[in-house]
């Protein structure tokens, strides 16, 4: 059996120990230096004074940006399951220099299907490119994310689909399964997963299947935008606030709170 088909959790965390060396370097070569704008785009609701936990941090790149946003009223937490990645990124923001301007940040080891975990609730809980590798529990993951957020709290996940136009996506397939996996076989040797990311990619729901997913998780006001035409999404979404009994409708209506469940 290819195990990039139906990899498990250990399988994935032991594949993110030994990529976390170079992870950044991968990336930053693969993403053709994009990958910086779809992370400040996912970075756009954080505000000062905030509450963040970034799921599944990897070398702290959305955590570390997230605090330096939140400055030193906020709090962000960094969270992931590779002890490897976590290493690398409490090292990283020992450097970043963010110490004293930006907010307090720290780093748990933990599973994301354990939450809510750490300092609960949030106020934004935001990912970089690890919905994928949670497929086979993303329903149990985003219950636990609701249940980790404030009322009015919101996510802003960012992750890989397979773009929608047919010949885009083959292209983007034939750039995944050769330009990705020269740089990975490049970089990692025979640690590369070589289909990994095509794989990942392909089995995960697509952005409508996604939507409703996470509307089942009880978020709304979920909101797509897509870049390289598809390619990479940006979720956005909203856990709305109870609806208050007594409130008059127009008043639920500017608290966000969903047409149907509206008094
Ligand atoms: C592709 S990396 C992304 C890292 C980082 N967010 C970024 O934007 O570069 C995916 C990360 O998710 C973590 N991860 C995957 N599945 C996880 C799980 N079930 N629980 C916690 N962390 C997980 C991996 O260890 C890895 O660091």
């Amino acid at each position: 059996m290819n195990p990039h088909k139906n990899p498990d959790s250990s399988y994935i965390q032991n594949m993110f120990d030994r990529l976390a060396g170079r992870y950044d370097l991968f990336n930053h070569l693969t993403s053709l230096g994009m990958a910086g704008r779809w992370r400040k785009a996912a970075l756009e609701p954080v505000k000062k004074g905030m509450r963040v936990l970034d799921l599944g941090c990897g070398t702290g790149d959305l955590a570390i940006l997230a605090a330096a946003k939140t400055g030193p009223a906020g709090e962000v937490t960094g969270l992931d399951f590779s002890s490897r990645m976590l290493a690398l990124a409490r090292k990283r923001y020992e450097y970043s220099r963010l110490n004293g301007k930006g907010g307090r940040l720290h780093f748990i080891q933990a599973k994301a299907e354990d939450l809510p975990i750490g300092t609960a609730p949030y106020d934004l809980v935001v990912s970089g490119f690890v919905l994928r590798n949670l497929y086979e529990n993303i329903g149990r993951i985003l219950k636990g994310v609701f249940e980790s957020l404030r009322p009015g709290g919101e996510i802003s996940f960012l992750d890989f689909t397979e773009p929608d136009h047919k010949a885009f996506l083959f292209l983007w397939r034939v750039y995944l399964n050769t330009v990705a996996v020269f740089f990975g076989k490049m970089l990692f040797g025979r640690d590369y997963p070589a289909f990994y990311l095509t794989e990942s990619a392909r089995r995960f729901l697509k952005a409508d299947e996604l939507t409703s997913k996470l509307e089942a998780a009880g978020f709304r006001d979920i909101h797509a935008r897509s870049f390289l035409l598809g390619a990479i999404r940006l979720y956005r979404a909203v856990k709305p606030p109870p609806v208050i009994p007594s409130l008059p409708a127009g008043r639920q209506a500017k608290r966000g709170i969903p047409r149907e469940k509206r008094l």
